[in-house]
């Protein structure tokens, strides 16, 4: 009965040990650094395969249309994170003006993970999966009449779970109320276009489908710009809300394709974490008009009231720990 007991003890230890050996933010593939030899951002490049492994490619299929509009990233094995806005669907167009709705239906959509190319161009990576989404929760302050709106950010949960492997894996979640200092430099990766769009001067949310969208994952450095500056009359001149996050410099942006894609900022501990996810942006890389991100530190109390997540350990995980304590004890007794 002892042996048994013991037994069953060190299996469940290995199982905790697996189940807390999955770091977040921890590449398997080291990026390319975004940083010049001088220590300055430099401009937009290819991405090494799989080293951005949250990356989250957003399948849309309604009605036989097929698009790629959207990025997300991978928060957990069950849970991804991407833009209110990559949810809205126009139709009934008249010239600019159509009509808006979101489209919640889940089977609509499919989480592609693992993938390198551009899915538009290209088909499955032979690192990929798909997995189809359970629910998409949408945050009840977006507000899909205005392109800049609050709040422009949506759950995703995975039918089923999430197998990582060394091109699939988790990002970290900042702490409840993270924003990240002016002047960090942080990465965003994503499909969008290369091509700055600088005559494009309009307010616009960075998810229309382009035949521009790279046909890899690109990744740019980009440096946060302080709220107040970007509030400003000579920026966006008011719209900025404590919930966004401002970055980018003249050149250097997120732009059209990399909606609800990740922006990451090394922690501390030198893990990537989840501060900003792409949201919108006037035209792309412009002179004062710097990307702009939903902040998620904002949404933490929000994600973890959706979700299952917490911000500390996983509840499954002090679940095991707590089971595996009362089989030690119980084993111990045996004696
Ligand atoms: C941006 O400016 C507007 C108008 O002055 C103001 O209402 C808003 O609170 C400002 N945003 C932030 C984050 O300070």
């Amino acid at each position: 009965m002892r042996i048994l007991l013991n037994s069953f003890g060190l299996a469940l230890l290995a199982l905790l040990s697996t189940a807390t050996v999955q770091q977040c933010g921890k590449p398997a593939i080291t990026p390319k650094t975004v940083l010049g030899s001088d220590g300055r951002v430099i401009g937009g490049q290819e991405a090494v395969p799989g080293s951005w492994p949250w990356l989250v490619h957003l399948q849309m299929d309604r009605d036989g249309e097929k698009r790629f509009d959207c990025g997300a990233s991978i928060i957990s094995g069950k849970w991804i994170i991407s833009a209110a806005h990559c949810f809205v669907r126009e139709d009934n167009c008249m010239g600019e003006l159509c009509h808006k709705r979101l489209d919640t239906d889940a089977s609509h959509y499919k989480a592609r993970v693992g993938q390198h190319r551009n899915s538009d161009g290209a088909g499955l990576d032979a690192t990929a999966r798909d997995y189809p989404i359970r629910r998409i929760i949408i945050h009840e302050l977006y507000n899909m009449a205005k392109s800049d709106s609050p709040a422009d950010i949506a759950l995703l949960e995975v039918d089923g779970l999430i197998s990582f492997t060394s091109v699939v894996s988790p990002v970290c979640l900042p702490t409840a109320r993270s924003d990240p200092p002016a002047g960090q430099s942080c990465v965003v990766a994503g499909w969008g276009e290369t091509i700055p769009q600088l005559a494009k001067l309009k307010s616009v949310p960075l998810s229309g489908h382009s035949k521009a969208s790279s046909t890899v994952v690109m990744q740019v450095g980009v440096d946060i710009v302080n709220r107040r500056t970007c509030n400003s009359t000579q920026y966006y001149n008011g719209v900025i809300s404590d919930d966004m996050i401002c970055a980018g410099t003249a050149g250097k942006d997120a732009c059209q394709g990399d909606s609800g894609g990740p922006l990451v900022c090394k922690d501390a501990a030198g893990a990537y974490t989840l501060e900003g996810v792409v949201s919108w942006g006037e035209g792309c890389g412009a002179y004062q008009k710097p990307g702009v991100f939903a902040r998620v530190g904002h949404f933490i109390p929000w994600i973890e009231a959706k979700s299952d997540i917490n911000s500390g350990s996983p509840a499954v995980s002090a679940t095991v720990q707590l089971c595996l304590t009362v089989l030690l004890i119980l084993s111990a007794l045996t004696f």
